[in-house]
């Protein structure tokens, strides 16, 4: 049997739904690693006697069972990654968890592009998700699709961020997290030709909510000594501005900003506050920034200045809301993590 530290090592070097196998038998001739199209799911605690697990190459198939491995002779055959008489075992320590098992969070914005990316992504993580978004019609169709909640909110009202906490009280029994990410902008234009009114929206849609959700959920947090988290959807233009996009990129300045002030500011508390930056994407707000119809032709200008060459995609966002939001980043508060491909460096 090998020793612990060489099982987690094999563990790291195999498809994830194999990670949790122990191995008696040769050593494995590990070639490479490739996602499993069906994977067998072996759970905490299964063990086989004699058992034997094959992962092919070819057709990324993955099969096992109880007794004897049928045919060695398939241990040479290059398409098989793994062909083993071994007995496997499995321990809940060593079994991948969801990350967000446990945990409720709010999602603004989620009825649409990253907000419903991260939702998808949180609901995949364990967590009990409640979709806030003005859009109806949209959201009521996003958390069906997600098997998550969804109410009908404006993120500018104090009214709905009260009624929100309510309900994802009444509906889950607490709420952890946070997610900022409703948002808004005008159309790309020159400084001089923005109105009061969208210079009002922008301020009121991307900043005041950041406001009022704090203002309404910090107190809950603080009252039932939650080690709550909040994560404002900010943008690499609070950072390093376009130009004819001025007051949307100063509200992202101040979410920025703002979410650094609120981090030192109750840290004591344990609350943490982060913000997440994407580079341009392609969503329901793009036609906005770029100031034509959202094409690739059109995108190009944005995206050819990012040093990865493309623009962020949902799961980029919400892969970096789940690491945020998770407990592995229970020491990480008032950082604004760029998700730009290397735009800001
Ligand atoms: N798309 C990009 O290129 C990009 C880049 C950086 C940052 N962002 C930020 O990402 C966030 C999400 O935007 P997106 O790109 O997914 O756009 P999107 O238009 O696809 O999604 C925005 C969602 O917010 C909702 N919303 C708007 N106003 C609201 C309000 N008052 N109350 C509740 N919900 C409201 C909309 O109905 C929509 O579902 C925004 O904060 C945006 O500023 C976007």
């Amino acid at each position: 049997m090998f020793a612990p530290s060489k099982l987690l090592t094999l563990a790291m070097a195999i498809p994830a739904t194999l990670a949790c196998l122990g191995y008696e038998g040769g050593l494995p001739k590990h070639t490479g690693t490739k996602s499993l199209k069906e994977p067998m799911r072996i759970k905490a605690g299964q063990s086989f006697d004699a058992g034997w697990v094959k992962y092919d190459r070819g057709s990324g198939a993955c099969s096992g069972g109880e007794g004897d491995a049928p045919a060695l002779n398939s241990f040479t055959n290059p398409q098989c990654h793994w062909y083993y008489s071994l007995k496997a075992y499995t321990t809940a320590a060593m079994a991948p968890q969801p990350r967000l098992q446990g945990k409720v969070a709010i999602v603004t914005g989620g009825a649409s592009g990253f907000g419903k990316g991260i939702a998808s992504k949180f609901v995949e993580e364990g967590a009990q998700v409640l979709i806030a978004d003005i859009s109806d019609e949209a959201g009521q169709s996003v958390a069906k699709e997600l098997g998550c909640a969804f109410t009908v909110g404006d993120v500018t009202k104090r009214e709905d961020w009260e009624r929100l906490l309510k309900e994802a009280i009444d509906k889950f029994g607490k709420l952890d997290i946070v997610i900022n990410n409703a948002g808004t902008t005008y159309s790309n234009r020159a400084t001089g030709e923005v109105t009061e009114a969208d210079f009002d929206r922008v301020m009121n849609v991307n900043v005041k909510s950041v406001y009022l959700s704090t203002n309404v959920i910090v107190p809950y947090f603080i009252e039932k000594k939650i080690p709550g988290n909040f994560i404002q959807i900010a943008s690499t233009a609070g950072i390093r501005p376009r130009p004819r996009l001025t007051w949307y990129n100063a509200s992202k300045a101040a979410v920025i900003n703002a979410t650094k002030t609120m981090a030192v500011e109750y840290a004591p508390q344990e609350i943490r506050f982060n913000s997440v930056s994407p580079v341009v994407g392609s969503t329901g707000m793009t036609h906005l920034f770029i100031g034509m119809e959202n094409t690739p032709e059109n995108r190009k200008a944005f995206e050819s200045v990012v040093p990865l060459g493309r623009g962020s995609t949902p799961a980029d966002v919400a892969n970096a809301c789940c690491y945020l939001a998770s407990d592995e980043a229970a020491f990480i508060t008032g950082v604004n993590l760029e998700v730009d491909g290397g735009r800001c460096v």
